[in-house]
């Protein structure tokens, strides 16, 4: 037997669709067998344009997990837990699936988008659609580069991928997904200097600000996640831009995989409550949640073939050098 994941770490793409679908009652037949497909549809799509990488990687919610699986729900799989700070608040949102197609070309979201909402059809509510992109090199809309401390090689294997605590679900992860719109104009009014503190790194070389220089209340520290023995907890984030500017609407889709939900809530305790309470992320003073779901992202070989209860496996992403040979055969289970 071979265990294959899905497409969790790519190249960061220049365009994606994300979509947060409900299953109709009465449904989940034709949502498990389209789930069963979307590794095979993806190839169909994106085999035509291999330099341009489309992926897919799907979610599945607390609340279709038993609705959709006989397998007992992995571990740490729970509806998103909103918060609320002395100013700033993060709804939760419901999803039973997420799809977060990506590329370096919109074209090729759009069409597996197209094809899998046409496998859906009448069988799914769409609960959030957002097609997004990468604004000039790699900047999110308030201007600054997004993702340059992402984890990568060994480090981002092992952030994102579930190990033996739940070996069931060994090769897994978990994601979160909120939608936020910025406040452009009140950005736009802040002196470079003062966003550059409001984010804890410098506008346009993208440079850290140095501790003494980095405000407690800033994004950077915010999201600086570090265990009592000295331990840093990373996740992978693929944020972008979207928005419309015929409707004045200016957003970040943010998107974190992490091998545990607790290491997002964490960073999301620390943005929304703050540590200390009341400080909170000033990055929240200019942007606004308007979802929040969190999603268990099986592997891809359970999507394929989720009829055998899952047995232990040895994680197929933990190899020597830390490579995830994505798509590709992975070491057999023990
Ligand atoms: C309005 C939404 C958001 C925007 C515009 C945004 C933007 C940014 C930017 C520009 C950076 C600095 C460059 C980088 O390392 O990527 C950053 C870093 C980071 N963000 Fe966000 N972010 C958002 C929401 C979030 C959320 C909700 C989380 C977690 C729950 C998060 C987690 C992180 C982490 C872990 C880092 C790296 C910190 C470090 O180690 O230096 N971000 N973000």
């Amino acid at each position: 037997m071979v265990v294959l994941i899905q497409e969790v770490l790519r190249e960061p793409a220049k365009a994606a669709v994300f979509l947060v679908l409900a299953v109709r009652p009465g449904s989940e037949d034709t949502a498990r067998a389209l789930l069963e497909d979307v590794a095979g549809l993806t190839r169909a799509v994106g085999f035509r344009a291999p330099d341009d990488q489309l992926s897919c990687v799907v979610g599945i919610g607390a609340s279709a997990w038993s609705r959709l699986y006989r397998a007992p729900a992995p571990r740490e799989l729970h509806p998103f837990r909103a918060l609320s700070g002395a100013k700033h608040s993060a709804p939760a949102t419901h999803g039973d699936l997420l799809f977060h197609f990506r590329a370096r070309r919109l074209d090729l979201c759009f069409e597996l988008a197209r094809q899998v909402m046409a496998r859906l059809a009448g069988h799914v509510k769409v609960l959030d659609e957002v097609q997004g992109f990468k604004y000039f090199d790699e900047r999110d809309l308030l201007g600054f580069v997004d993702g340059t401390e992402n984890p990568t090689g060994s480090k981002a294997v092992a952030a994102i991928t579930v190990g033996d605590e739940d070996p069931a679900y060994a090769g897994s992860s978990y994601v979160v997904v909120q939608k936020y719109l910025h406040d452009l104009d009140a950005w736009q009014a802040l002196p470079v200097a003062e966003q550059e503190r409001v984010i804890g790194r410098e506008k346009i070389s993208d440079f850290e600000l140095s501790d003494a220089d980095k405000p407690a209340n800033s994004h950077v520290a915010a999201t600086t996640i570090v265990d009592p023995d000295g331990t840093e907890r990373q996740i992978v984030r693929e944020n972008m831009a979207f928005g419309s500017p015929g409707a004045a609407e200016f957003g970040t889709y943010f998107i974190g995989y992490a091998a545990t939900p607790d290491v997002i809530e964490r960073m999301l305790h620390r943005m929304f409550v703050g540590e200390p309470p009341g400080n909170h992320d000033r990055i929240l003073d200019f942007s606004t949640a308007v979802t929040g779901s969190l999603f268990f992202v099986p592997t891809a070989e359970f999507l394929e073939d989720p009829s055998p209860a899952p047995t232990r496996t040895t994680p197929a992403t933990n190899t020597a050098d830390g490579s995830l040979g994505i798509g590709s055969l992975r070491r057999s289970r023990t």
